[in-house]
């Protein structure tokens, strides 16, 4: 019978500390066996975004604490561990540095091997963690907070980029234009939560690259537009954005989360024609946005398209994706574990090129 191989996973790419537990057995999906997040975002809003040398600081704070509290939860010790993965890239260079230091640590202590994961690709397979798993290939919709991308994606490992966005992230979009109408931090899940008590028709916003005949995205010019509009109506009210009326603000918000999620439907489903492909997964922060969800699954089966998603709490970064992907490629012979600890992160790495 093959054997077990506990993977213990760290993220620390960028506010979140995240570590888990998943256990590899032949070619059986890996299993998580338990995980722990801690987010900074308390500690960031007061900036209105975070502030990178407080993110680092907080990961070495956190990770260990929280990598004593999967083990306990799964009842394990740290001897048990075979390999420890940790974030490489892309993301923010010191907090990398802590995830990365603290697992060739451990690697070395344990004299267990380490493997580097890229962000995205922990995002690409976190849906391999949910109740109803995909099956290669499929479509994948990478929306985070950093990255707008559609990939076609043949196996683990195997990912070719089919567009990106060539300036702006759609969570960024959020993020910027969620600051812009003065909600908090982090403005995505906040911008989500007004637009739902708002009217999406209200206001005209652009949809960038919607007609460009290809699969890239462009969302900075979507911020600007926000702010014209809103300072715009604001002169009407005699006010600014910050005082605006809720029920502008609501639709304002409802406007942008549609321009949004308009080109991230009608994209991600020329990706699907243009393949022929039968499947889309969608990852990153915004893939937990409902709207998305409510009329990609709307679009898709109208298509007879399969979607998969993330559970929603691990829609947004999470040690659980990065222990995965590191047992989903070492399983899929794509990577193995290294015994140097001679450590380094990546804060740029495209995802086609690992
Ligand atoms: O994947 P993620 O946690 O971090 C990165 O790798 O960037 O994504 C964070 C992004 C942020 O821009 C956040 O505002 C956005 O995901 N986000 C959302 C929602 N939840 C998180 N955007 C729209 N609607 C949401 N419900
Ligand atoms: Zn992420």
């Amino acid at each position: 019978m093959a054997k077990t191989l506990l993977l213990l996973g760290i993220e620390s790419s960028c506010d979140e500390t995240g570590v888990a537990l998943v256990a590899l057995r032949g070619d059986a999906l890996p299993e998580l066996l338990a995980h722990a997040l801690y987010s900074q975002i308390d500690m960031h809003q007061a900036y209105g975004g975070v502030v990178p040398e407080l993110a680092s600081r907080d990961h070495i704070r956190r990770v260990l604490p929280l990598t004593q509290q999967v083990l306990r939860e799964a009842g394990r010790a740290l001897p048990e561990i075979d390999v420890v993965a940790f974030t490489r890239g892309p993301g923010l260079a010191g907090a990398l540095l802590v995830g990365a230091g603290v697992a060739c640590a451990l690697g070395a202590a344990l004299k267990k091997p380490v493997l580097g994961v890229h962000h995205l690709e922990g995002h690409l397979l976190s849906p391999f963690l949910s109740a109803d798993p995909p099956e290669f290939p499929f479509v994948a919709l990478l929306v985070s907070g950093g990255h707008t991308q559609l990939m076609q994606v043949q196996g683990v490992g195997r990912y070719t980029m089919l567009g990106e966005t060539i300036d702006d992230a759609a969570g960024e979009a959020f993020d910027k234009s969620a600051k812009l109408l003065g909600l908090p931090y982090p403005g995505g899940p906040a911008l989500a939560r007004l637009a739902e008590q708002g009217n999406a028709q209200a206001y005209t916003l652009p949809r960038p690259l919607l007609k460009s005949g290809n699969l890239d995205f462009s969302f900075a010019g979507l911020k600007t537009a926000v702010m014209v509009q809103a300072r715009k109506i604001a002169a009407l009210h005699g006010c600014t954005v910050e005082n605006l009326p809720a029920n502008v603000l609501a639709d304002l918000a409802a406007s942008t989360q549609a321009a949004i999620v308009e080109v991230l439907v009608k994209k991600s489903l020329t990706a699907l024609a243009q393949t022929g492909m039968k499947r889309l997964v969608v990852a990153g922060g915004v893939g937990a946005n409902r709207r998305l969800r409510e009329q990609l699954d709307a679009e898709c089966a109208r298509r007879q398209v399969r979607v998969h998603y993330p559970e929603l709490h691990l829609c947004t970064d999470n040690g659980a994706m990065i222990a995965m992907a590191a047992a989903m490629r070492i399983q899929a012979g794509q990577q193995s574990a290294s015994p140097v600890y001679a450590f380094d992160v990546k804060p740029r790495w495209p995802l086609d090129l690992i």
